[in-house]
């Protein structure tokens, strides 16, 4: 303490400090430290000290780009690590910052547009999963114009969406979804953010209005999500302008009218989400939509019979058409569906028989088809990928299986299947759930 070399050492120390804070690299280390300390020095960021490790481009989260005295950061990655507070308004210190992902933490406060208008640089924002709240600001097209992904999802904000958000030209993703919206969304603006390729708007407690048919001129689209909120009126005929669609969504709202037929041939599509709505009508004899992978048009008021087409979506792994009014049979062209896994069709007027080879379909999961009025029968042996079959009151008769090896979940009560339960239950060696009442079985289960 106080000895000439030690005060030597202190002054050199300083010199360099001095000398090289003009440098990028040490002004974005001195920057990240000073958020570090803005969050309270938390101990997920204990790498972030150049006594731990010198290089700050190697700190937990950071991203640098450029070599030499032109090193900079470039990236803070930092989800799901607990982090409390605000956004620092040092950030964008680090001028050449153009990805900042703060997803699944625990900030608080409204929407930091101080903090982030100077990120010149910024084309990708990840605040989702926070606890954000009151309105969006008015000014938020002050964000750098290379902004290309804006996801705030899953906060508390609240009041209505500024026309602001579609102020930045260059969006290709702006994801809003599940937060306290409300009032009208500004559908006119979003409409125009031509590079568009995923919306997200669903669970907001918007007011209630039909599907803007503005939304048609986003031809780039390809991921559309709008469940719950509050949606009215007929899914739009000029939304099958939307041909780079993967993803539909428009499950529980208070869509009305038929299906589309659009929807039934689009070339792109491979899930689509529809339940939970008032749709009325028949489905379409001709259906060639061959991507479609999960297809989920529950919980609505559709008739007619299942389209014998289905048969050729070759990739459909999940069928869910449960709780409507379809009648008829079901199609034996869906048997031939190398990929379909469960097959929901319980709560609607489906008769007549079975076809027998479904229970031959390679990857079937699970077949529930509830309360309809099917007959068939039951195969003696049930594949080992079958773990649930719910044929609840309907008319199936015969025996009971002698074995399902993979078997969970049967329940077969109040249909007419006779004989004998067999004496063997270790032919069914994973079941939980078995529901026989209302049968004429005999034997006792041991
Ligand atoms: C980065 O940090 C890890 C441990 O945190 C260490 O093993 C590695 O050597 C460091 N790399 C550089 C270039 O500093
Ligand atoms: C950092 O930003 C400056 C100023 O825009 C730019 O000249 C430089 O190329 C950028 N460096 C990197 C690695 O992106
Ligand atoms: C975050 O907090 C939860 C509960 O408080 C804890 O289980 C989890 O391990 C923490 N995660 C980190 C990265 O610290
Ligand atoms: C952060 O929020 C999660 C819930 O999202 C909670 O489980 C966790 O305890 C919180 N952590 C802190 C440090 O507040
Ligand atoms: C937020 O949205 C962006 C842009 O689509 C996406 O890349 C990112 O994975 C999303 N974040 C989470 C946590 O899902
Ligand atoms: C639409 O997407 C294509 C392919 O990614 C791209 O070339 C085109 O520029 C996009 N259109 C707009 C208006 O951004
Ligand atoms: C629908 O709108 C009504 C009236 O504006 C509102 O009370 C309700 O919360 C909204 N519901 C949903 C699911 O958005
Ligand atoms: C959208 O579709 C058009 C025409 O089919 C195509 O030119 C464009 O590249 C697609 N955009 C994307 C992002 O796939
Ligand atoms: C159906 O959607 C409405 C919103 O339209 C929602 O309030 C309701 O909870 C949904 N029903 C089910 C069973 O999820
Ligand atoms: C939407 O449908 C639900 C029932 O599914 C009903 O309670 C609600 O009033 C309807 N809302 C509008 C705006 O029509
Ligand atoms: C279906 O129609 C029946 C009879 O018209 C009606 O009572 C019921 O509410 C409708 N269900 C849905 C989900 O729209
Ligand atoms: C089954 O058929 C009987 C007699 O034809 C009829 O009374 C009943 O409503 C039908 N049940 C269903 C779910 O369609």
């Amino acid at each position: 303490m106080g000895s000439p070399k030690a005060l030597l050492i202190g002054v050199l120390q300083v010199l360099l400090v001095g000398e090289s804070s003009s440098q990028p690299t040490s002004r974005d280390r001195a920057t990240l430290l000073a958020i570090k300390n803005a969050w309270g020095n938390p101990k997920q960021l204990a790498s972030w000290d150049p006594a731990v490790n010198a290089d700050h481009c190697n700190w937990t989260g950071v991203a640098c780009e450029g070599a030499g005295g032109g090193r900079v950061v470039t990236g803070i990655s930092l989800p799901s690590l607990n982090i409390t507070g605000k956004v620092p308004g040092s950030v964008c210190d680090l001028t050449n910052l153009t990805r900042l992902d703060l997803s699944y933490n625990n900030l608080t406060g409204g929407f930091p547009g101080a903090a982030l208008y100077p990120c010149s640089q910024l084309r990708f924002l990840d605040l989702s999963n926070n606890f954000f709240d009151q309105a969006l600001p008015d000014d938020i097209s002050r964000l750098s114009p290379a902004m290309e992904h804006l996801n705030l999802s899953a906060n508390y904000f609240r009041g209505a969406i500024p026309a602001a958000v579609a102020g930045l030209p260059a969006l290709k993703s702006l994801v809003l979804d599940s937060n306290k919206f409300t009032g009208a969304y500004p559908a006119a603006e979003i409409s125009k953010l031509a590079g568009l390729e995923q919306l997200t708007l669903a669970y907001n407690a918007f007011t209630p209005a039909p599907a803007p048919l503005e939304f048609a001129k986003l031809t780039n689209l390809s991921y559309l999500w709008m469940s719950s909120m509050n949606m009215t009126g007929e899914i739009p005929t000029a939304y099958s302008n939307l041909a780079n669609l993967t993803l539909l969504v428009l499950s529980d709202n208070n869509l009305s009218g038929e299906i589309p037929a659009w929807v039934w041939q689009h070339q792109r599509l491979e899930f689509l989400y529809l339940f939970n709505n008032s749709l009325t009508g028949e489905l379409p004899r001709k259906v060639t939509a061959v991507n479609l992978r999960e297809l989920d048009v529950s919980s609505n008021n559709l008739t007619g019979e299942i389209p014998e087409d289905f048969g050729g979506l070759g990739n459909l792994s999940l069928l869910f058409m449960y709780e409507n009014q379809f009648t008829g049979t079901i199609p034996a062209s869906i048997t031939m569906l190398p990929n379909l896994r469960e097959i929901w069709l319980f709560r609607n007027k489906l008769s007549g028989e079975l076809p027998s080879k479904i229970w031959s379909i390679p990857k079937l999961t699970t077949l529930n088809i509830q309360n309809n009025n099917s007959t068939g029968s039951l195969p003696a042996k049930i594949t080992e990928n079958i773990q649930r079959i719910v044929i609840g009151n309907n008319r199936f008769s015969g025996s009971f299986p002698t074995s399902a090896i993979g078997l969970q979940v049967f329940n077969a009560e109040n249909n007419l299947l006779s004989g004998k339960l067999p004496p063997d239950m270790s032919r069914f060696p994973n079941l939980q759930r078995l529901l026989m009442s209302g049968n004429q079985l005999t034997g006792s289960i041991p």
